[in-house]
């Protein structure tokens, strides 16, 4: 399993490091975890011993928000990161008992560096703001933090490198509630290829959380059918948001 990579991760290193040839090696391991192991101190100051080897190990699962938002910032995981402007890390209140998940930056965000900015942003701010969340009363963020070329779908292999990211910022928020925007966060969320359709409605987990799936606003732009069931979804987030709370229901 990654324990036992990332053992022998460490047990080659410490070995290249022992034998005089070690330099500062960042290392990504597809666990999530990064590993920066440097050279023995007294290549740098030399009579300098202390213990030799690992100076600093740090697990994205073990970051908080603010090295976790500098992690993002320089990552460099997938081939995202050489057509980005910024990254996109999450926007609102990471105390917030309710998290968006959207899909993943578009011109607009990849532009400013902050979730749900342009067209699609409003939108949600709108729809927020039908039961009452502003987006300080929330927190927003997407699965991927770069933007894809034109806007296409994620792929496979970047919602691999990137979900740890997501996860954590998750888990450190703990919220009450995730709401997935669309079918491809939910879908990537949830590791299924159910249909929007088959998954909207129902209270699904992610890790411990309880998820619920809506329309994403930038397809309610295009179908402004949905907005009605849309508006549906958001009460329902609105009630187990009082429920958990103790807020009494406007
Ligand atoms: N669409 C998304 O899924 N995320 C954004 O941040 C903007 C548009």
């Amino acid at each position: 399993g990654a324990d036992g990579i990332r053992g022998d991760v460490i047990k080659y290193f410490h070995r290249r490091i022992d034998s005089g040839t070690g330099v500062i090696y960042p290392v990504d391991l597809a666990s999530g975890d990064e590993i920066l192991l440097r050279t023995s101190p007294e290549e740098e100051s030399p009579g300098h011993v202390e213990d030799p080897v690992v100076t600093k190990t740090k697990k994205i699962s073990s970051m908080d928000m603010e090295a976790l938002s500098e992690a993002v910032s320089c990552c460099r995981r997938c081939a995202l990161s050489e057509s980005r402007t910024n990254t996109v890390f999450g926007d609102g209140n990471p105390k917030a008992r309710i998290v968006f998940v959207g899909e993943a930056p578009g011109r607009d965000e990849d532009l400013q560096g902050v979730p749900f900015v342009g067209r699609a942003g409003k939108l949600l701010d709108k729809m927020l703001a039908a039961v009452g969340f502003s987006r300080e009363d929330v927190y927003i963020a997407n699965l991927l933090k770069c933007r894809p070329p034109n806007n296409r779908d994620p792929l496979e292999e970047e919602v691999m490198e990137c979900e740890a990211y997501l996860e954590r910022q998750i888990e450190l928020i703990d919220p009450i509630v995730i709401c997935a925007l669309g079918r491809v966060a939910a879908q990537n969320l949830l590791k299924t290829r159910a249909s929007l359709k088959a998954m909207r409605e129902g209270i699904h987990y992610y890790n411990d959380t309880r998820l619920i799936i809506t329309y994403h606003p930038a397809a309610l732009l295009r179908n402004p059918n949905w907005k009605r069931p849309a508006w549906e979804d958001l009460k329902l987030l609105r009630k187990m948001y009082d429920e958990e709370t103790g807020e009494a229901a406007d």
